[in-house]
C-alpha cells in the first residue's frame, strides 16, 4: 500500500444500523475542492444466516450480533489495509437512521475508540451513505442536477441533487419502504429472508397473464405507497390458490419496478435532470438496474448505480459520506459529541 502523503486523510467507517457489522478504510485528499478517494479495505459480516431461521430481523438478535462481530471486523478491516489505529485520523460512525438496539453498539465502541486514542468523530448518516454509494466510482464526473432514486429495507425516497450539498427530499413513502414490500411480500409466498433477491430469482420464471395495481402512479407527487400493493397480492393469492408463485412474484415485481422507475422519470422531466442515481439494497435488483438504466438511456440521461455489494449495507459508503462531510467543510467532534439517532432523516 502507499504511504500516507500530508495532504490525505484517513478514515475508518463503522456500519451497525440493521443486520450487517462492517468497517472500511477510506484515504482521500485533504483538504481538496474535488472528492479524491480509494478504499483500502473494507469488510462485511451479514447476519442473514441468523434472522433467516426468523424470516426477520429482530432487533435484540441482530444487535447481540454486533456485540459479537465488531471487533473481529474492525481487526481484519485493519489488518487488511496494512494499518494499526494510531493511523486513522479520524473515524465516521453511521449514527442513523437505524434500529437503535443496532445503531448504539456502532455508535458507542466509536465513541470508546476515539476516546482510547484521543481522535474526534465524524457521525454519518446511512442514507447520505447509500446515496453516495452510487457516485463511488468517480464523483468528479457527476452531472447535476441528479435525480437520485435510494430503495432499501427502510426507506424509499426520490431525492433532487444540484450539487453534492444541495439536495432536497422530493418524495418518499407513506408506508412500506420497497424492500420492506419485497420483504412481505416474500413472507406471503414462503420465501426466506431477506425476500428482494428470493422474489427477484422466482420471478425469472414467471409469466403471469395478470397485472397488480401500480400505487399511486396517478398521482402528481413523488410519493411512493407499499403497502397497498402488498394487500393486493395477499387478496389475490387467497382468491387464486392454484397460480403459481413464481407468476405472483414476477407480476409483484414488474409492479414494483414499473412503478420507481415512472415516477423516477417523471421527476427527471420536472427537473431537467442530467443524471439518474440508484442506491439501496433493492438497487440490487437485476430488473430495476435494467429497466432504470434502459429508460435512461432512451431520454438520453446519465444513469449511476452502484456496484451489487455497495448496494446492500456496508462500511465503503459511510466512509464516503463521512469524506464528502469533511470536504463540507464539517468538523470532526469529540466522543462525547456524538449521539445514536435511529430517526435522523436526511433533509
Ligand atoms: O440497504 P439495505 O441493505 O438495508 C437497509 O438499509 O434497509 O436493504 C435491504 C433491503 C431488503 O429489504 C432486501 O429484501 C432488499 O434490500 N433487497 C432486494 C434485493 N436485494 C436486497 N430487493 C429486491 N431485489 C433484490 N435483488
Ligand atoms: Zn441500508
Amino acid at each position: 500500500m502507499k504511504s500516507k502523503k500530508s495532504s490525505e486523510v484517513t478514515i475508518l467507517a463503522i456500519e451497525t444500523s440493521c443486520d450487517e457489522t462492517a468497517a472500511s478504510i477510506l484515504r482521500g485528499k485533504y483538504p481538496s475542492a474535488k472528492p479524491e478517494f480509494e478504499i483500502i479495505s473494507s469488510v462485511v459480516n451479514s447476519q442473514i444466516n441468523i434472522h433467516k431461521k426468523t424470516g426477520g430481523v429482530i432487533p435484540e438478535t441482530a444487535a447481540r450480533a454486533h456485540v459479537k462481530n465488531i471487533v473481529p471486523v474492525i481487526k481484519e478491516t485493519l489488518r487488511k489495509g496494512h494499518l494499526s489505529l494510531e493511523e486513522i485520523d479520524y473515524f465516521a460512525v453511521t449514527s442513523g437512521p437505524g434500529l437503535i438496539v443496532s445503531l448504539v453498539i456502532g455508535v458507542e465502541f466509536t465513541k470508546a475508540l476515539a476516546l482510547a486514542t484521543n481522535k474526534k468523530i465524524i457521525p454519518t448518516n446511512h442514507m447520505a451513505g447509500h446515496l453516495y454509494s452510487a457516485f463511488a466510482s468517480d464523483p468528479t464526473k457527476t452531472k447535476f442536477p441528479v435525480i437520485s432514486l435510494i430503495v432499501s429495507g427502510g426507506h424509499t425516497m426520490l431525492m433532487l441533487l444540484k450539487s453534492y450539498k444541495d439536495f432536497q427530499v422530493i418524495g418518499s413513502t407513506l408506508d412500506d419502504a420497497a424492500g420492506e414490500a419485497f420483504d412481505k411480500v416474500a413472507r406471503l409466498l414462503n420465501l426466506p429472508y431477506p425476500g428482494g433477491p428470493a422474489i427477484s430469482k422466482l420471478a425469472e420464471q414467471g409469466n403471469p397473464d395478470f397485472v397488480f395495481p401500480r400505487p399511486m402512479l396517478n398521482q402528481k407527487n413523488f410519493d411512493f405507497s407499499f403497502s397497498g400493493l402488498k394487500t393486493s397480492v395477499r387478496n389475490f393469492k387467497a382468491d387464486n390458490p392454484k397460480v403459481k408463485r413464481a407468476d405472483i412474484a414476477r407480476a409483484f415485481e414488474d409492479a414494483v419496478v414499473d412503478t420507481l422507475v415512472t415516477k423516477t422519470l417523471r421527476a427527471v422531466a420536472k427537473y431537467n435532470a442530467k443524471t439518474v442515481s440508484l442506491a439501496g439494497g433493492v438497487a440490487a435488483n437485476k430488473k430495476l438496474r435494467s429497466e432504470l438504466s434502459a429508460s435512461c438511456k432512451k431520454e438520453k440521461i446519465n444513469f449511476l448505480m452502484p456496484s451489487f455489494e455497495l448496494c446492500t449495507d456496508n462500511a465503503q459508503m459511510i466512509a464516503i459520506a463521512g469524506y464528502m462531510r469533511l470536504l463540507q467543510n464539517f468538523k470532526p467532534v469529540s466522543f462525547n459529541k456524538v449521539k445514536a439517532d435511529p430517526s435522523w432523516e436526511l433533509e
